[in-house]
């Protein structure tokens, strides 16, 4: 039985109705922008996620872009970042003009440390942006701890991660500012691009954020700074909505297959592959990927074994930013991050969206246990 990497098709029929009814509603009305879904969207979240003000973004990209706007992030600052992570988070800061400066990450979560910001912040520094990788929230504690010594602010990249939780806090409870992503494959996706930037209490960042996402403009036709149209549409806005009500139902979901998948491969865990595992006290991964580390440069070899069997699987990612060539003049090393740089040759994620069945679990497992067995 084949098993895909990600199948949407089965959580998109369970909201088909009520979006073909939605749209056909804002076609009667002909009101796209930044109309009552997108309000109702904004107001839903920011309850489900525990912060006070909620913005609509066309993307994860533009909501963190937006959040580093809106703290006057410019050219000659500095904005510590991991290195391992997707690409937007250390592009919205060089599109600013600023500098990413790099950090590498804990083994055991993928995510970085409170140590390992202290350690590169800098009189430049003008914002930590941690990452919450795969679903599990990073190490905010420490790293908020570390910021606020020096008066930095936090902006949460979130992006995989909404509804994970850690020390008893919700991902966009513990910075500044955190930014969602709604792209498709996200434990919440939209029928296409879509992100929201959450503030946690600072009524005067959400009002800037509010007007950076609309050309810095407010009333209409006053333009007070250059912002972006970084707007979310009401098409995008009713689907999140539809499925908002489904979303703690996945993550469960999500939750159930990694626990089945942790049971199942425990006799070759540490052995031929490292299991991810769940490192935060009183928190929620939601496993927005389940991601293996394959040892003895097995990787590329176990993947194309899965994909002879009609296994699908993902590497995320697997080159680490300060390798990438755009970023070459910011003079990294090979070799500077060596924890990011083994878990880009490690890494392997497997299927585990919530609509998969014992047997397509199975047939996952199998896959893995037998490139083992040979
Ligand atoms: C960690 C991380 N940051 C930022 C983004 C950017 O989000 P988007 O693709 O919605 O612009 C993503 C989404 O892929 C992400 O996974």
């Amino acid at each position: 039985m084949p098993v895909p990497m990600l199948d949407l098709s089965i959580q998109n029929q369970a909201v088909k109705q009520q979006v073909l009814e939605g749209i056909a509603g804002l076609i009667d009305r002909s009101s796209f922008i930044l109309g009552e879904n997108v309000r109702g969207l904004e107001a839903e979240i920011a309850a489900y996620a525990g912060a006070q003000h909620a913005v609509g973004m066309s993307s994860g990209t533009d909501a963190q872009l937006v959040a580093l706007m809106a703290l006057d992030v410019k050219a000659g600052d500095e904005v510590i970042v991991p290195s391992f992570t997707f690409f937007a988070t250390a592009g919205v800061v060089a599109r600013l003009g600023a500098k990413p400066v790099f950090v590498d990450l804990d083994p055991a979560s993928f995510n970085t440390t409170g140590a390992l910001v202290e350690a590169a912040i800098t009189p430049k520094t003008k914002a930590i942006m941690p990452v919450h990788l795969f679903g599990q929230v990073a190490d905010m504690p420490a790293i908020c701890e570390a910021a606020a010594q020096f008066g930095i602010p936090v902006v949460e990249d979130a992006c995989q991660s909404m509804g994970a939780k850690g020390w008893g806090k919700h991902a966009g409870q513990f910075g500044e500012m955190t930014a969602f992503s709604f792209y498709p494959t996200k434990n919440l996706g939209a029928f296409g691009d879509a992100g929201l930037t959450i503030i946690r209490d600072d009524a005067a960042l959400a009002a800037r954020v509010r007007r950076l996402r609309v050309h810095g403009m407010e009333p209409v036709y006053m333009h007070h700074e250059v912002g972006i149209n970084g707007r979310l549409d009401e098409m995008q806005a009713l689907v999140l909505r539809a499925k908002l009500a489904m979303l703690e139902g996945w993550h469960e979901g999500r939750r159930k297959h990694a626990a089945w998948y942790h049971q199942r491969l425990a006799a070759i865990d540490g052995q031929g592959v490292v299991l991810p595992k769940e490192i935060v006290p009183d928190g929620r991964h939601i496993y927005n990927q389940f991601t293996l580390r394959v040892k003895d440069g097995n990787r590329d070899a176990l993947q194309a074994h899965l994909k002879d069997l009609g296994i699908g699987s993902a590497i995320y990612y697997p080159i680490c930013l300060h390798e990438q060539p755009c970023f070459a003049d910011l003079g990294y090393k090979q070799g500077q991050f060596p924890e990011s740089e083994k878990a880009a040759a490690e890494v392997l994620s497997i299927p585990v969206y919530p609509e998969m069945s014992e047997g397509m679990l199975e047939e996952v497992a199998k896959g893995i246990e037998g490139f083992f067995k040979g």
